[in-house]
Order: C-alpha cells, then sequence, then structure tokens
C-alpha cells in the first residue's frame, strides 16, 4: 500500500484561498437583492474585499480594519472604512447600523491557530447581534455563536477551512 503524502503548509493555505471564494460566493448568492449592507471584518491586503466588491454591486460593503494596508486597488473609500480595533469597534457598530448586515465576512486571524480560536471566541458575541435575520456569515475560523446556524459548505470548499453560519429569521 503506498502512503499518503503528508498535508503541507502550501496544501492547507491553497485549501483555505479556495475554501474562501466557495463560501463568499455561495454567500453573496444567498443574500442578492437584499437591502442591508455587507461588512468585511479585517482587510489585510483586501483580496477578499475585492473579491466581493466585485461580485457584490447592490449593497455597500463596510470594512473593518485597525490599520488599512492594503493594495490600492483593493482599499475602500474612506466613507466605507471603519477604522479602529473591532472590539470598539463592532459594539459602536449597533448604533450605527440599526438594520444589521445581510454578509458578514470575517479574517482576522493570523498565524497561531490556538490565539485564531481564543480571538474567535471573544468577537463571536460582538458580532452576532450584527448579522439581520437571514442574513449570513462567512468565517476563516470557527465561530461561537449562541444563535447562528452553521451551514453545510458549498461544493469546492474544505472541510474546517472556511464556515458559514445562518441567523435564521
Ligand atoms: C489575514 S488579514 C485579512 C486578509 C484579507 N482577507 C485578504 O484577503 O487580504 C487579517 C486582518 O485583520 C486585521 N485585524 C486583526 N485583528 C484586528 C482587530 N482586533 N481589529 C481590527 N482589525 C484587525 C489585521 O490588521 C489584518 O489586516
Amino acid at each position: 500500500m503506498s502512503e499518503q503524502p503528508s498535508i503541507t503548509r502550501l496544501d492547507l493555505f491553497i485549501d483555505r484561498m479556495v475554501s474562501q471564494r466557495a463560501c463568499l460566493d455561495d454567500a453573496i448568492a444567498r443574500t442578492k437583492g437584499r437591502t442591508e449592507p455587507v461588512f468585511e471584518l479585517g482587510l489585510g491586503n483586501g483580496r477578499t474585499f475585492h473579491h466581493m466588491r466585485e461580485r457584490i454591486r447592490d449593497r455597500d460593503i463596510y470594512v473593518f480594519e485597525r490599520a488599512v494596508a492594503s493594495h490600492p486597488d483593493s482599499t475602500p473609500a474612506e466613507e466605507l472604512t471603519v477604522l479602529g480595533d473591532v472590539r470598539e469597534t463592532l459594539p459602536a457598530a449597533l448604533d450605527r447600523f440599526p438594520t444589521g448586515a445581510s454578509l458578514i465576512h470575517a479574517d482576522l486571524g493570523g498565524h497561531s491557530r490556538e490565539k485564531n480560536d481564543a480571538f474567535a471566541r471573544m468577537v463571536s458575541p460582538l458580532i452576532e447581534p450584527l448579522l439581520a435575520p437571514g442574513g449570513l456569515m462567512v468565517s476563516s475560523d470557527r465561530m461561537y455563536f449562541t444563535n447562528l446556524v452553521e451551514q453545510p459548505l458549498p461544493e469546492g470548499a474544505v472541510e474546517g477551512r472556511c464556515f458559514t453560519y445562518l441567523r435564521i429569521e
């Protein structure tokens, strides 16, 4: 019997990117036609923001980021940027966005799995009340929500590399 090759960091990275795109495309399609805004939590280089901006034409995309350092083609307009630490800007967004968001994408993690998991536990209760009924939340990390329901992954996404949650109406 031949030995299975080990999973490399490159494999994991590719799986994460492919899954991110599959989950985002699925969530964009499932929330099409809704009027509430979209939130991008963590701009980074701006790749996922660019993808969302190209695919979402019917809603504003607000970007939550502590320090903008994105590619010039992938930098949100100032009025759509919510600058600061999400631990402060998410609770403040409750007043600013009373309808909530139709779609929230979070990619706030770094290289440490343990730290990402601890951060996901802390930030989940701050994200949960911002999702509108019927809205979807897509995350690179497993989240810890009380009332949101984890969704089956769309075709092309790899188990454990991306997560989608629904707020039941
Ligand atoms: C992995 S990058 C996002 C990559 C992005 N999805 C892309 O496709 O280019 C994570 C981003 O989250 C931001 N971030 C992490 N923790 C944050 C916090 N507590 N408040 C605000 N932004 C944070 C970092 O500054 C970083 O830009």
